[in-house]
């Protein structure tokens, strides 16, 4: 998915949160955003996801204005914290699952993706038994399961181990490899083996973008 940030400034209530942001995308980009706590970053991927309202021309998604922009189902997202969400409530990972495919899928696919991020024993577990970095991988599949064009992590391996960490980051760069647009937002970049291509570093509400070489760990 291409995506164009142009002069987008946005804030809560009088407060001006992200300043004159702009830059570019390319289908096929890796994006990481990066900055210290509260300088925007998730703010500034809930502009792009429309939860938060922006002016009209500031956001477009494959050259629609966000503000008019109607196919969310082309991106997967999965939010930093799942704030209403009810952790208890009975339900099992294939449920949920289940209840966010909005395509034809095989079961084949569906335990292909569970598969991959190390989760295909845990279908029938209800979620209240899962860990932290556990349910974060059932949201990441959930996320998956309709093919997006773009998909957008904020900070995915908060309370995930180093070893599924370090499984997360070849999942990801490979679903980047077979096209898919990626935004991710980090507070380890040195740490992950991602392979990004862009770095959005935001401070001050004003943003930096800069290339990263491709293949090189950044
Ligand atoms: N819904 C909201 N209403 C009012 N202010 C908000 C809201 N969401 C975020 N803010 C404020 O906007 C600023 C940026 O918050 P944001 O969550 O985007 O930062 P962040 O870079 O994602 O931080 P972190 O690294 O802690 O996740 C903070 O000062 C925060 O308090
Ligand atoms: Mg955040």
């Amino acid at each position: 998915m291409r995506i164009t940030v142009d002069n987008l400034t946005f804030g809560y209530d009088y407060r001006t949160v992200l300043k004159e942001i702009s830059f570019k995308m390319n289908s096929g980009d890796f994006l990481a955003i990066i900055g210290d706590n509260g300088s925007g970053k998730s703010t500034l991927v809930k502009c792009m996801l429309g939860i938060n309202k922006v002016a009209p021309s500031q956001i477009f998604l494959d050259d629609v204005d966000v503000t008019n922009y109607k196919q969310f189902l082309n991106i997967g997202y999965v939010p930093q914290i799942f704030d209403d969400f009810n952790y208890e409530f009975p339900i099992t990972v294939n449920e949920i699952i289940h209840s966010s495919i909005m395509r034809d899928i095989s079961q084949d696919e569906i335990l292909e993706l569970l598969d991959k991020m190390g989760i295909l024993e845990l279908q029938n577990e209800n979620i209240n038994t899962l860990s932290g970095g556990q349910l974060q991988r059932v949201f990441i599949v959930r996320s998956l399961i309709n093919q997006p064009k773009l998909l957008i992590l904020d900070e995915p391996t908060v309370g995930v181990d180093r070893k599924n960490v370090e499984n997360f980051y070849k999942t990801i760069n490979s679903l980047n490899a077979e096209g898919i647009s990626v935004i991710l937002i980090t507070h380890n970049i040195r740490e992950s083996n991602a392979n990004f291509s862009h770095v959005l570093s935001l401070h001050n509400g004003e943003g930096i973008i800069k290339e990263v070489p491709r293949g090189d760990e950044a």
